[in-house]
């Protein structure tokens, strides 16, 4: 009986920011899956691969990651017009040692760069320390992907280190960045002041 409720708080209804509304993903945002990892420049930026995710792939992945239950994942939806734009999530959700691998992509071009990621990165943050009371969230990025990077300092991760030379793009190799935000850093950054 008590399952219930602690699984609504662990993966609420809805995470409620300013421009930004986290919601449970439902089977129809299928479609929208389809179109964000069939482009090739969010693959540029997220992927080790060269090139998109097969359509086969893309289904594998939202049924067994973004509906299943390793993955913490979110659809990131804008407040005002509740359209769809993006996902996010935790992996490696590991209760021992309270900490978590977090992931975003917000897939519609078009809604880069108003402040979308940063406030849904924020939200899930926020979630991660309070209501799964973890110790760290971690993250990787390539070192080209200055606006994620950019975004994700905006929230409070700093770096930690980086596989130097991990991702061959563009005709060159760059480094994976590893960055993290402690449940103190946020702790800290929520004071007044
Ligand atoms: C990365 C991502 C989540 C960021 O979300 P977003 O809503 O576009 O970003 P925000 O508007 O919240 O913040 C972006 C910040 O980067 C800055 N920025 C944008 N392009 C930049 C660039 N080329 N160089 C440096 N900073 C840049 C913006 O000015 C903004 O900072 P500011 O508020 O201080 O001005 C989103 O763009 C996305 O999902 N992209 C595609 C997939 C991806 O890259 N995922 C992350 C993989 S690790």
């Amino acid at each position: 009986m008590t399952l219930v409720p602690e699984r609504r708080a662990w993966r609420p209804e809805a995470i409620v920011g300013d421009f930004v509304v986290l919601r449970r993903h439902r089977g129809e945002n299928l479609k929208a899956f389809m179109r964000w990892y069939s482009d090739p420049e969010v693959a540029r930026l997220t992927r080790y691969q060269v090139g998109p995710l097969t359509t086969e792939e893309i289904q594998r992945f939202f049924h067994g990651r973004i509906m299943g239950s390793d993955f913490l994942a979110m659809a990131i939806h804008v407040r005002d017009t509740d359209r769809l734009i993006g996902t996010c999530a935790f992996s490696q959700l590991d209760g021992d040692n309270g900490s978590a691998l977090y992931h975003i992509t917000i897939g519609e071009r078009d809604a880069w760069n108003h402040g979308y990621g940063s406030e849904a990165t924020a939200l899930m943050v926020a979630h991660a320390f309070t209501h799964l009371a973890l110790h760290r969230v971690a993250l990787t990025v390539f070192e080209f992907n200055a606006r994620a990077i950019r975004a994700y300092e905006k929230c409070g991760f700093t770096v930690e280190g980086r596989a130097r030379g991990a991702v061959f793009r563009d005709g060159r190799f760059w480094d994976e960045i590893h960055m993290s935000i402690l449940a103190e850093e946020w702790e800290a950054r929520q004071k007044p002041g």
